[in-house]
């Protein structure tokens, strides 16, 4: 670090300091005796927001650590940047964009004045009304019966993820698909299983220049002609774009081209336009309801005072376990089969976020930023990492999320999935000591030689955090509150160690690179690379004689 840089770090506040000290005092209080010291402690660290309950109550908090992320919070002006974000200030400011969101989740229940979302929500239920009712068909007249969203990373996960949780709502008007990678073996499945007469793609693009997503598009479109004869096959294509000139230039219909503002960042899109694969499968009332369920989470936000703000708070712990406690991954465990894919939808969220060693001002960072976030639907993981997260050396912050009641009852397995669910979370707090495990092979008559060696392997260290997040049902209103939370999850941690997370340059650098080993491979090599990438270029080309 210049001292330049140094004269920026966080660690210089007095509020680090304190924090620094009570991460030291704290460490030897276990979350267990925290909860035999206060029979109030659950109910003290939960609470309701929108339709769903989280209880915090598993951390290593209590009002002094809270006291005191609420002063670094306040130095670190939390509340006027997240103003500023809701007034459409240019918080995004390498790309001199707002970042507005709430704007997009009000529209469920009153239009605002911004002209450019007006035009959007009016067209997306035209587009959906036109599909669903037979007067938008496909070249041969048939009604539209399966739709094909391509796109990648946020123009995709979004709506496979809303398409998936929403499985169970109602009758689903399309059968959804997803194109995202430039694998060729992805489209050709999904050509394989789609009759082109009645198949609708959605080319979701915000820049409109995304190799996977034009290359898969190219590759519909010469499908479709092929299959249908038809050389005009525009009725069968959407686009979901910024760049609507593009789209056009691509060959789609301007009437068919939806528009979506720029300042809506890829990974926080499904609440736009790009959620249209959404409205086509589960309907445009479940996609207003799903904005309705983020606005809940705005109205918390907004009204909340920040000691009792619920997404600011699991944010605050963020910093405090990432900053503090030297934590670095953070697990999604969803125990409801339709949010599988929500762990690889807050990956994009928060690591193409977070992932960042300057501030806004571009000072190099003296403190750690964003997590690794990983994890799988339970009880899969059950039987594979949470060993490591029970009995592994590095403490790895949980999320468990559940449904109260299942879509699907079948005998008493959504109560099983539960009650893994919550066990979870109690085995990881509680752990269990090497002379309970012996006390316990003693009593199944182990001897005792064997019973104390055991013992010392069968021992876990508990005290491991983590927050348990429940709904009545997967609703789609519950759907848009979870989603909402982590976005003002990872905005706290975010506008505390003072970095923009609504960019995203090292992945755009990635972009431009390889379209220049594209051209390398195409001609026979690449200028200015090093002997290693030259070596597997050369490999490659060998390979295609
Ligand atoms: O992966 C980087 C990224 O810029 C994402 O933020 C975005 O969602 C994705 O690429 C796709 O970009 P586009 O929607 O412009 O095709």
């Amino acid at each position: 670090m210049t001292q330049d840089d140094a004269s920026h770090a966080l660690s210089a506040l007095p509020e680090w300091q304190t924090l620094t000290q009570l991460a030291d005092a704290s460490a030897s209080t276990l979350l267990k005796t925290r909860f035999q010291n206060d029979p109030n402690r659950a109910q003290c660290y939960s609470g309701d927001l929108g339709s769903l309950f989280v209880d915090y109550s598993k951390h290593h908090l209590d009002q002094d650590i809270l006291d005191a992320l609420l002063a670094l919070a306040d130095s670190a002006k939390l509340s006027e940047k997240l103003s500023a974000q809701r007034s459409g200030a240019a918080v995004n400011n390498t790309e001199n964009r707002k970042a507005s969101y709430p704007d997009l989740r009000q529209w469920a229940s009153k239009t605002g004045s911004d002209p450019e979302l007006a035009n959007m929500y009016d067209k997306m239920p035209q587009l959906v009304d036109a599909v669903h009712s037979g007067k938008h068909t496909g070249t041969t007249g048939k009604a539209f019966t399966d739709v094909v969203n391509i796109g990648i990373g946020g123009s995709d996960f979004g709506p496979r993820l809303l398409c998936d949780a929403l499985s169970n709502q109602g009758s689903t008007k399309l059968k959804a698909h997803f194109a995202a990678n430039i694998d060729p073996s992805v489209i050709s499945d999904i050509l394989a299983q789609t009759p082109p007469e009645t198949t609708l793609f959605l080319v979701a693009s915000k820049s409109f220049g995304t190799q996977e997503t034009r290359s898969n598009a190219e590759a519909a479109m010469a499908w479709l002609r092929a299959a249908t004869g038809q050389q005009d096959i525009s009725d069968h294509v959407i686009a979901i774009t910024s760049k609507p000139s593009a789209a056009e230039a691509f060959g789609i219909k301007p009437s068919q081209i939806l528009s979506v503002p720029e300042w809506i960042g890829g990974r926080f899109s499904v609440w736009s336009g790009f959620g249209l694969a959404v409205a086509l499968y589960a309907g445009m009332d479940a996609f207003k309801d799903f904005l309705l369920g983020g606005h809940d989470v705005d109205q918390h936000v907004e009204n909340t005072p920040l000691t009792d703000n619920i997404p600011v708070i699991l944010g605050l712990l963020d910093v405090w376990y990432r900053n503090f406690w030297g934590y670095t991954s953070q697990a999604i465990l969803p125990y409801e089969h339709r949010l599988g894919l929500l762990p690889t939808y807050l990956q994009q969220l928060f690591m193409e976020s977070a992932g960042k060693s300057v501030d806004v001002n571009g000072n190099r960072l003296g403190t750690g930023t964003g997590n690794v976030i990983w994890g799988t639907e339970g009880t899969n993981g059950q039987h594979s990492f949470h060993q490591l997260l029970h009995q592994g050396g590095d403490a790895i912050p949980c999320d468990f999320i559940t449904a109260l009641r299942s879509y699907n009852p079948i005998a008493d397995q959504h109560q099983a999935l539960v009650a893994n669910c919550f066990g979870q979370s109690l085995v990881l707090m509680n752990g269990q000591s090497a002379a309970e495990a012996e006390a316990e092979l003693l009593s199944q008559g182990v001897p005792p030689e064997e019973a104390a060696t055991l013992g010392k392997h069968k021992a876990m260290l508990g005290n491991k955090p983590s927050t348990t997040i429940t709904m009545e049902m997967l609703t789609p209103r519950a759907l848009g509150s979870l989603i909402a939370l982590y976005e003002y999850r990872l905005f706290t941690a975010s506008f505390i160690w003072n970095i923009n997370p609504f960019d995203q340059w090292g992945v755009e650098r990635g972009k431009q690179v390889s379209k220049l080993l594209m051209e390398g491979l195409s001609n026979g090599g690449a200028k200015d690379v090093d002997s290693s990438t030259a070596q597997l270029m050369q490999r490659f080309a060998k390979a295609q004689q």
